[in-house]
């Protein structure tokens, strides 16, 4: 089979498609940045800017499933530059929806996020899309829309999938844009200080990258035989505040001496974050990896 992984060369995307070509799966991946991978027979890198160009088409044609993960996905940079977020996510995923091949392409997955949900899991379906808390959760809400309104027209498996916090392989830990495990991890590996924002006691549902890797597969692969449209929360369905999340990152890399610093924060007043996820359980036997061994994982990953 055939995969299209937009936004290959990013921390889910080097993960996925590790993970396909394991699997003995062709892939093509397309991003602007140059993938971790090097091209072999299974993966073929095309360099490409979703948001601009066009004839998408005569790459994708023949793909079977396609899995969108080519964003701006910051979002404090979407607070910096709102409009270049919100045009940017919107344009990629229709060029997507535009040029494939609806005939051949099973099942379409495309990354959305919990930031939608701002401080409050219920009624943001009712909220006006000028009062998400970024442009980025707006651009990730427009992107549910048009895949319901493409499912609607064209009966193509369409899959949103509402991310929590990722992390795992391959997360940048070096921009000032990265989240909160790598850049901890980096941080006490190179003995600099550890920044927290607020108080430390905002919690988040913290997802393993390795989770996301076969939830991508398995829904892809069952989805592609029926045509339906679903929206799913992705997270673990259990929060952990940020000070837990230092005190095992801190026990986990044995490192003794470290200096913390307290910042007001930059996270628009979020204090919890869990994901409600009854429905994917509902659908599917499926067990999350256990925070500890995650990070775990993780910090072997980053001191390589
Ligand atoms: N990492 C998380 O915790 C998290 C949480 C919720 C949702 N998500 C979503 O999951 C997806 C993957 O996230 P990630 O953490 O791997 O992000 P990432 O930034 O590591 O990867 C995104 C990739 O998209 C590419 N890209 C951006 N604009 C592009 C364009 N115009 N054309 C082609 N490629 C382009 C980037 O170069 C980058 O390699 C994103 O859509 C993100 O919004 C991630």
């Amino acid at each position: 089979m055939k995969w299209l992984v937009t936004g290959c060369s990013g921390f889910v995307g080097t993960n996925i498609v590790n993970y396909l070509i394991q699997k003995n799966e062709e892939v093509i991946g397309i991003d602007i940045k140059k993938p971790k991978i090097n091209n072999i027979k299974l993966f073929k890198f095309i360099k490409f800017d979703l948001s601009v160009r066009k004839g998408l088409k005569d790459y994708i044609n023949d793909v079977d499933y396609v899995i969108n993960l080519a964003a701006i996905v910051s979002i404090p940079y979407s607070k910096k530059y709102p409009n270049k977020t919100k045009s940017t996510n919107v344009k990629i995923f229709r060029n997507i929806l535009h040029n494939i091949n609806i005939k051949k392409t099973k099942c379409i997955i495309f990354a959305s996020s919990s930031a939608i949900y701002g401080d409050s899991l219920k009624n943001y379906e009712k909220k006006k899309i000028s009062n998400f808390f970024s442009a980025y959760a707006q651009s990730k809400y427009l992107n549910e829309i048009d895949a319901k309104n493409f499912y609607k027209k064209y009966k193509i498996s369409l899959i949103g999938l509402r991310y929590f916090n990722l992390y795992g392989s391959f997360s940048n830990a070096n921009s000032r844009y990265s989240s909160v495990i790598p850049k901890w991890i980096n941080n006490l590996i190179k003995k600099k200080v550890i920044i927290i924002n607020g108080d430390g006691n905002q919690s988040r549902d913290f997802v393993h990258v390795d989770d996301i890797v076969k939830i991508n597969y398995m829904l892809a692969k069952n989805f592609g035989k029926i045509k339906t449209f679903k929206l799913f929360n992705i997270g673990s369905g259990k929060s952990t505040s940020l000070k837990t999340l230092l005190n095992y990152l801190v026990k986990f890399s044995k490192i003794k001496k470290y200096k913390i610093k307290f910042r007001p924060s930059a996270d628009f007043g979020v204090m919890e974050s869990k994901a409600n996820i009854k429905l994917f359980k509902q659908s599917f036997k499926f067990n999350f990896t256990k925070l500890d061994k995650g990070l775990k994982k993780t910090i072997q990953f980053y001191e390589r």
